[in-house]
């Protein structure tokens, strides 16, 4: 755990900070986040994850304390403080303590560090493997702290051997409980969900550095698709480009991880090791 913590613009010890025990975040689990990288001391790709941070404030009317210029002074010196050079840096904005236990108060932003994420090499070497539920997130485009539908299938993930839980609403495939999904269709394309669905950043940056070195496709898109293609991969700001083999225990493809899979993460490292250089 980090020692220092951010809230409300004031850098805390992180074992004595605290919210009210009235914050709507406790009591209905209303409130936004979003989650991004550090390394060498710079936030990656600042600017969409503060745009979209702010965008689902607004969407859910919950309103920052601190504007964009003040976020990014506090973070920096809240990485400083901590003496971290790597990292992810999570932002929370709680729907603030509440008089009636049910109308928003002043939100509070609460700003946490966390390690670099250090997945296993065999998810991406051997790939992994998915289950799928009909479920369409509520206000898809917001980052919204209620994951109960994820957390509450983590036993049946669990029993299945799966990473993580696939979403479909009736037959429309639409993203992962915490990544987007892409696929590499018959054709030879890449081709990803484009409504109803949080709109990653990773998912953004892969689509641009896929630009020119195949087609790429956002539409709606049936589940069976996905079994009729080439490769799968899910994208997340803390999974890289990650390869699926299996769903709901059918292989994916010939069932090993593809080229694709294995060329846009290559690609998107790259990408994310030049773009924090260039900021340096
Ligand atoms: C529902 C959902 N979809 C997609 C993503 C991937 O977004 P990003 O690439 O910005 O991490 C996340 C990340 O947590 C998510 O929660």
């Amino acid at each position: 755990m980090a020692s220092y913590c951010g809230l409300n613009g004031a850098i805390l010890n992180q074992k004595e900070a605290g919210l009210g025990l009235t914050d709507l975040a406790i009591l209905r689990g209303y409130g936004i986040f979003d989650y991004f990288l550090f390394k060498y001391g710079q936030p990656l790709l600042e600017e969409q994850y503060f745009n979209r941070f702010f965008s689902s404030a607004e969407k859910m009317h919950l309103k920052a304390p601190l504007s964009p210029g003040q976020l990014s002074r506090h973070l920096r010196e809240l990485i400083a403080a901590n003496g971290q050079s790597q990292g992810a840096i999570r932002l929370v904005l709680t729907g603030g303590e509440s008089p009636d236990g049910y109308t928003p108060g002043q939100a509070n932003l609460i700003v946490l560090l966390h390690p670099y994420p250090q997945l296993p090499e065999s998810f991406f070497q051997e790939g992994v493997a998915l289950i799928t539920h009909n479920f369409q997130r509520e206000w898809p485009e917001v980052k919204s702290i209620n994951y109960l539908t994820g957390i509450k299938l983590l036993p049946r993930i669990r029993q299945a051997g799966a990473l993580e839980v696939l979403y479909h609403h009736d037959g429309i495939l639409l993203e992962s409980v915490r990544s987007n999904i892409f696929l590499i269709t018959e054709n030879g394309e890449l081709l990803t969900p484009h409504s109803n669905i949080l709109y990653g950043i990773t998912r953004r940056s892969v689509m641009d550095i896929a630009e020119g070195q195949l087609p790429i496709i956002e539409r709606e898109v049936r589940l069976e698709e996905l079994f009729r293609a080439r490769e799968a991969f899910i994208t997340g700001t803390n999974k890289s480009v990650m390869p699926v083999v299996r769903v709901d225990g059918q292989a994916i493809g010939d069932g090993r991880v593809g080229p694709w899979s294995k060329k846009l993460k290559e690609d998107l490292e790259r990408y994310r090791e030049g773009y924090y250089h260039q900021q340096m």
